[in-house]
């Protein structure tokens, strides 16, 4: 028997400012009251910006190089997603407390709910972020193959929600500004997926050497060639093919669905660009980070 879609708000609530997923923020204790630990190193991004991506990239560089030992679990379990929570079926925190120093967090969150913990400690942190146009025709996608998310119904009508900050995680605007804030200080990387295709060579290097080691040629081609759009479309430890379908059914859309700058261009009619482009003014007026939208 098939579940039946649950209404939006029956999954999504407001939580102190933005929307989020009601089964994370029942426990919120939980995470408000995470302890981090100095060598922690935390990926932020907002959904659907690449985080899958450069999470393998960190964890190569943490295993040196060795594919073998990054196959050796997906990647949901080798960088656990702190916030993450469905009762005693998923829990972010509880996979975090159980790692070994040193742990790699991946989140979801603003700066201003990432527990005080990290910036008490003075954590690394990686935020990275793609463009908005890109990122909603992933989330798109994402909201058709996630089974417990309601219909996002048409593109059009979505688009709408993620203008209005009334899809998981909130304004996509408010997220980057407020982490492009943070990137002021040194122990937070802002980086851009754009540039990650336009030249990942030197967005590697930048990753090593942010992570304190450094880049020999010999590990940057291991990095580079491991960590490409087919060979991680390929690897079941990095695809979510290790996911249940119940969770995520990727018959629907994959998870390593098309990895391109521009798909944007596939999705938007002219209008709907018109007008999104124009919100988008408004809301980044006072910013000064600017996106590529093409390469
Ligand atoms: P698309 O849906 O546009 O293809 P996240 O990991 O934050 O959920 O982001 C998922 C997006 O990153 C998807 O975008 C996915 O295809 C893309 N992605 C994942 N690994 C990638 C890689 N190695 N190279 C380029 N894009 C990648």
């Amino acid at each position: 028997m098939e579940t039946p879609v649950p209404e939006y708000y029956e999954i999504f609530g407001e939580f102190r400012g933005i929307l989020l997923d009601k089964r994370f923020t029942k426990y919120w204790d939980d995470v408000e009251t995470f302890l981090a630990r100095p060598d922690d190193l935390v990926i932020a991004t907002y959904p659907k910006s690449g985080t899958t991506w450069v999470s393998e990239i960190v964890y190569m560089i943490y295993k040196e190089g060795d594919v073998e030992k990054c196959k050796e679990d997906a990647i949901f379990n080798r960088v656990p997603f702190l916030e993450c929570r469905n009762e005693d079926l998923i829990n972010g925190v509880k996979q975090l407390k159980g790692k070994e120093s040193p742990r790699i967090v991946k989140t979801h969150l603003p700066p201003d709910l990432l527990p005080a913990s990290f910036w008490e400690k003075n954590c690394k942190m990686i935020y990275l972020c793609r463009n908005a146009k890109d990122v909603v025709v992933s989330y798109y996608y994402f909201f058709l193959m996630i089974t417990s998310y309601p219909n996002p119904e048409s593109f059009s009508e979505f688009v709408e929600k993620f203008m209005q900050g009334q899809v998981p995680y909130g304004s996509w605007y408010d997220h980057v500004k407020s982490w492009w804030e943070k990137s002021k200080s040194a122990h937070v990387l802002f980086m851009f997926y754009e540039d990650m295709k336009k030249d990942i060579r030197r967005e590697v290097i930048k990753l090593i050497e942010f992570l304190g080691k450094k880049p020999s040629e010999e590990l940057v081609d291991k990095i580079i060639q491991h960590t490409s759009f087919q060979e991680m479309k390929n690897n079941p430890s990095t695809n979510y093919t290790m996911m249940p379908d119940e969770i995520m059914n990727q018959k629907v859309s994959p998870f390593m669905r098309k990895g391109i700058v521009g798909d944007w261009k596939n999705h938007f009619t002219a209008a709907l660009r018109e007008r999104f482009e124009e919100h988008y003014k408004q809301q980044m007026k006072d910013c000064t980070v600017k996106f590529r939208t093409e390469l």
